[in-house]
């Protein structure tokens, strides 16, 4: 059992929290926004994840505790997991509260006087946390890392909607530690995890790791579309079906020990759509390619990466207009506001600069998702949007319809549909939907 403190109870920061709890550690999460503690020490849930308020109501006032002091915390744990925002500005991974952490950290430690271990779980770019981390605490320490402190990273790999799965039945174990002190600290946390590959190595090469596996998912995505633009261009092939052979191969499709044929996981990142979004995917490409070339290395295949998904907006607009004529005037509705099924997250989500884009070329658009009306609502706040309350008060009246975010509520379309005269014109944005099952349709890669 470990005693861990844990700054910063986000979305990462509070699932790895009670996660912890629930193997047996005990955690003091610190949280500085005074809404998000209460709530947080009331056993509520300030975010749409599943099976946390389950966990959080278990463990809360247990062996998971919140408070709004870094020094209270450290004071209570022997390792400290820093999970702060590391937002993206277009040119630079913005460290300041990573570095207010450590501050603070810092004059904790300082104070304490005995050995801590601290550790960088938000996602930053290689080289930060052995470079600007361990500089700004031994600045304000006045001590030396590996002698006085350990150092580490441990990035996550979770996935919104079943980041509390993932976290209790991980893939891999990434820590990365300045000595084997700290790595030993780390992987204490995850004894409880047997059978799982542990990568132990130093805090860059964690940090690496990281990008690359996002990096990896992106390319293929955009490698998905690209392929599909073509499909569309050419004529006369449907990249639903391409795709389906690729999957096909024995690199994508492995053979199970009774014998039978299931598609490896990675080959849902190889489906054509309108783009990836999220909190994660864009910025961590775009960051890791001005990584590089603040080094003098022209990441030209990631930079592509992040054009071609720029694009995709602009496909779904000229599609339109090919079925539709000039979109002035023309209503349409848009299916999907999260940045994908199972969550209210719409950060980065296609469906904003989709419609962007059809409001610039005079389309009235309404809109609808699930779960994230609302928080599309503040995102998109003075732009003319009509928000509706079910799928089918959406597409009434509609000329044409866009299928943006794969939800499944979305597979009854054709009911609704059907009963419409004249018949909308169906554009499935992530080609979910049987074709035969309207008058009108067209897709991503058709
Ligand atoms: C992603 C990674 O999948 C996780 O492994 C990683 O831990 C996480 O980022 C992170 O860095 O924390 P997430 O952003 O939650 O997770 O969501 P994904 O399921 O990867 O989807 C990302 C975007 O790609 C979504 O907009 C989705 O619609 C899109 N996508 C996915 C496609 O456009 N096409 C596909 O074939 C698959």
């Amino acid at each position: 059992m470990s005693r861990v403190s844990i700054i910063g109870a986000g979305y990462v920061g509070l699932v790895t929290g009670v996660c912890l709890a629930e193997k047996g550690h005990d955690v003091v999460c610190v949280e500085s926004d005074a809404a998000k503690l209460a709530a947080i020490r009331e056993g509520r849930a300030p975010f749409h994840e599943a099976d946390l308020p389950e966990l959080l109501k278990k463990h809360i006032g247990h062996r998971f505790t919140a408070t709004a002091s870094v020094d209270e915390a450290v004071a209570a744990t022997d390792l400290t997991l820093i999970a702060v925002g590391t937002p993206f500005d277009g040119k630079t991974i913005d460290l300041s509260f990573v570095l207010q952490a450590c501050d603070e950290i810092s004059r904790a430690i300082a104070r304490l006087g005995r050995y801590h271990v601290i550790v960088v779980k938000s996602t930053v770019v290689p080289g930060t946390t052995a470079g600007a981390v361990q500089e700004r605490l031994e600045q304000v320490t006045g001590k030396k890392a590996g002698l006085d402190f350990g150092l580490g990273a441990n990035p996550e790999f979770l996935t919104e909607g079943t980041a509390i799965k993932d976290f209790m039945h991980p893939d891999r174990i990434v820590i990365g530690g300045i000595d084997e002190r700290t790595l030993d600290a780390l992987s204490a946390l995850y004894t409880g995890f047997v059978g799982v590959p542990v990568i132990r190595t130093n805090p860059s090469t964690a940090e690496m790791i990281k990008y690359a596996s996002n990096s990896l998912l992106a390319a293929m995505i955009s490698f998905s579309n690209e392929i599909a633009d073509l499909c569309t261009v050419v004529g006369g092939i449907d990249a639903l079906d391409v795709m389906r052979g690729v999957h096909a191969s024995t690199y994508l499709t492995v053979t199970n020990g009774n014998g039978a044929r299931a598609q490896a996981p990675i080959a849902s990142f190889l489906e054509a759509g309108c783009g990836f979004g999220g909190s994660c995917l864009p910025k961590d490409v775009s960051a890791l390619v001005a990584h590089g070339n603040a080094r003098g290395l022209d990441m030209g295949l990631l930079r592509e990466v992040m054009t071609i998904n720029r694009r995709r907006p602009g496909r779904v607009v000229d599609a339109l207009t090919r079925g539709l004529g000039a979109l002035r005037g023309k209503r349409v509705a848009v299916l999907g506001l999260a940045f994908k099924p199972d969550t209210d997250d719409v950060r980065e989500s296609p469906a904003f600069p989709i419609i962007r884009a059809l409001l610039e070329d005079g389309a009235q658009v309404s809109a609808y998702d699930p779960v994230a009306n609302e928080p599309a609502q503040r995102a998109l706040s003075g732009v003319a949007v009509s928000y509706a309350r079910n799928m089918k008060d959406a597409v009434e009246g509609a000329d044409a319809v866009v299928v943006v975010t794969r939800w499944k509520e979305f597979e009854t379309l054709p009911d609704v549909v059907a009963k419409m005269d004249p018949p909308p014109l169906v554009f499935d944005g992530r080609r979910m939907l049987d074709r035969a099952a309207f008058a009108r349709y067209d897709g991503i890669g058709l």
